[in-house]
């Protein structure tokens, strides 16, 4: 057990997929992992553990932002041993070309601060994905005939963000999309020598303001979960 995490050692998989939302933790796991076990429930920050095609897989809630997102995956790491990390999630699109319910491959994940901030002093580090994770997670996603972006993306930590000119700038620089947690992941994936991908459903448009209706999202967020699951084991 861990400060957050209530499973004991051996319970959490090599391999974990990252949802915000613990109750998508649970549908994940349920629709997907077969013989799911809920793991942890602390702080309702629902973990289930099962198999995929005979792998070990856990699914773990890492609740919103980077600070929420930090503390379960560095327990993950440093106390389970997790090698392999890819955030499922939703994202809001900057670009014309990018639409509601594409999914954005995030290469990279600008940011003007995360959680690990401080160890770079004036450095800007760059948080990078895993090339392996990328390049089987395009093949999956073109092979279910999913509309893929593979690029930048901005890890804010305001999601109703009221700078004037920010989302403009990132627009400007050839950012796809906006979500709130994979800068953190990079730089902790980076930090402990692991793995780290983030799959994004685009769930918004912050210049259009198209949003996915809620009836549709189950099966964006499906793709998603096999997406990222091929990934992981090709
Ligand atoms: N996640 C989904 N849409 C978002 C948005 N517009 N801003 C930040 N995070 C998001």
């Amino acid at each position: 057990m861990t400060v957050h995490i209530g499973a004991e050692k051996g319970e959490i998989a090599e391999t974990v997929l990252l949802p915000g939302d613990p109750y998508r933790a649970r549908w994940a796991a349920e629709t997907f992992l077969d013989n799911p076990r809920l793991v942890n429930e602390v702080r309702g920050m629902l973990g289930f553990t099962g198999t995929w095609r005979g792998h070990p897989v856990t699914i773990q809630g890492s609740g919103m932002g980077m600070p929420s997102l930090s503390i379960y995956v560095n327990e993950l790491i440093r106390d389970y041993g997790a090698k392999t990390l890819i955030r499922i999630g939703s994202c809001g699109a900057m670009q014309d070309s990018v639409a509601v319910r594409d999914v954005v491959l995030a290469m990279t994940a600008s940011t003007l601060s995360t959680p690990s901030r401080g160890i770079f002093r004036e450095l800007n580090f760059a948080p990078t994905a895993d090339w392996s994770l990328i390049k089987a997670a395009a093949v999956a996603a073109e092979r279910r005939n999913v509309n893929i972006h593979v690029g930048g993306i901005y890890s804010s930590d305001v999601f109703y963000d009221e700078r004037p000119d920010l989302n403009a700038q990132m627009e400007r620089h050839g950012i796809l999309a906006v979500e709130m947690e994979a800068a953190e992941l990079y730089t902790l994936a980076a930090r402990y020598g692991c793995r780290a991908l983030a799959v994004l459903t685009v769930s918004d448009h912050l210049k259009t303001h198209e949003a996915l209706p809620s009836d549709q999202r189950e099966k964006s967020f499906g793709d998603m979960v096999e997406i990222a699951l091929e990934a992981a084991f090709s």
